[in-house]
């Protein structure tokens, strides 16, 4: 799997598992494709209603049959962003670093001293799908656009998505991984110009995360009528906060 594309990937040399480490004082975190063994984990956190009370996504409860084909489906994602590195090395192996579609190595995990490493949570880089957009046929419009623009188009709105397990809460862990995805991957190996994100109104502490990292607040949308999200918990209105490259 070595070779020159994967910059700054690098590579576990007992596994063979490409990852990113994140810098001091974070070094025992890294970032790796996902694994079919996290499952338990990913049941466990996203049964956590520290968690789901701000995640629209996961179905609830969220099962094995769940984790499992969610683990297949981002796998198979990571994959195909590895075939397109390997693509360009073939094709060039010397060329300047090649522009891909996505982000490979979504899981976030503690490397413990003993080198065992625990799965902590995971952070997504997809293009945009505009959740919170309420008009569905401006929705539908902003999607396809967004969907239609070719590998590397600076104008191509990112969204992230992110997770971490509670009990690492509140230790500055997200906003190092955030910032590091962007400076290593996002900006120089996706060409991203655009990010917008959304986080229910009083998820405070992940505003205050994508503000540490360059996100500026755009708005408040407030509801005509609370959301129920799958977890049953209630929502009253959305933040929207955007990063532009500097
Ligand atoms: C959001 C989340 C990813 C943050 O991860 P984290 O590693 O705990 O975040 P960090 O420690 O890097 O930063 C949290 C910041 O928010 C602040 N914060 C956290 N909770 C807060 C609260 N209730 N009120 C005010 N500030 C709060 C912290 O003080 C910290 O800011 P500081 O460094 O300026 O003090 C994590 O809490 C989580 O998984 N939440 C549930 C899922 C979720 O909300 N995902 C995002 C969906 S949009």
């Amino acid at each position: 799997m070595a070779h020159q594309q994967l910059h700054p990937i690098q590579i576990d040399p007992r596994t063979e598992e490409p990852f990113i480490r994140l810098p001091s004082p974070y070094e025992n975190i890294i970032l790796t494709p996902p694994r079919m063994e996290d499952a338990p984990h990913i049941i466990q956190n996203l049964n956590d209603p520290k968690l789901i009370q701000w995640l629209e996504g996961p179905p609830h409860p969220y099962t094995a049959e769940h984790a499992e084909f969610w683990l297949q489906t981002i796998t198979k994602s990571s994959k195909s962003i590895f075939e397109e590195l390997k693509e360009a090395n073939e094709k060039d192996p010397n060329g300047s670093l090649a522009i891909v579609g996505g982000f490979p190595l979504r899981s976030i995990r503690e490397v413990k001293e003993d080198g065992t490493q625990t799965f902590l949570g995971d952070i997504s880089v997809d293009r945009c799908g505009f959740p919170g957009e309420l008009d569905p046929e401006e929705r539908s419009r902003l999607t396809e656009e967004n969907a239609n623009r070719k590998v590397g188009d600076p104008n191509i709105v990112w969204c992230i998505g992110d997770y971490l397990a509670s009990s690492h809460h509140g230790r500055g862990i997200m906003s190092a991984v955030i910032g590091t995805v962007i400076r290593e991957w996002v900006v120089p190996r996706m060409n991203a110009h655009l990010i917008r994100v959304e986080a229910y109104t009083g998820n405070t502490g992940s505003v205050r995360v994508f503000e540490k990292n360059g996100f500026v607040l755009e708005k408040t949308v407030e509801f005509e009528k609370p959301k129920i999200l799958n977890s049953g918990m209630p929502q009253y209105g959305y933040y929207v906060l955007w990063w532009r490259r500097p």
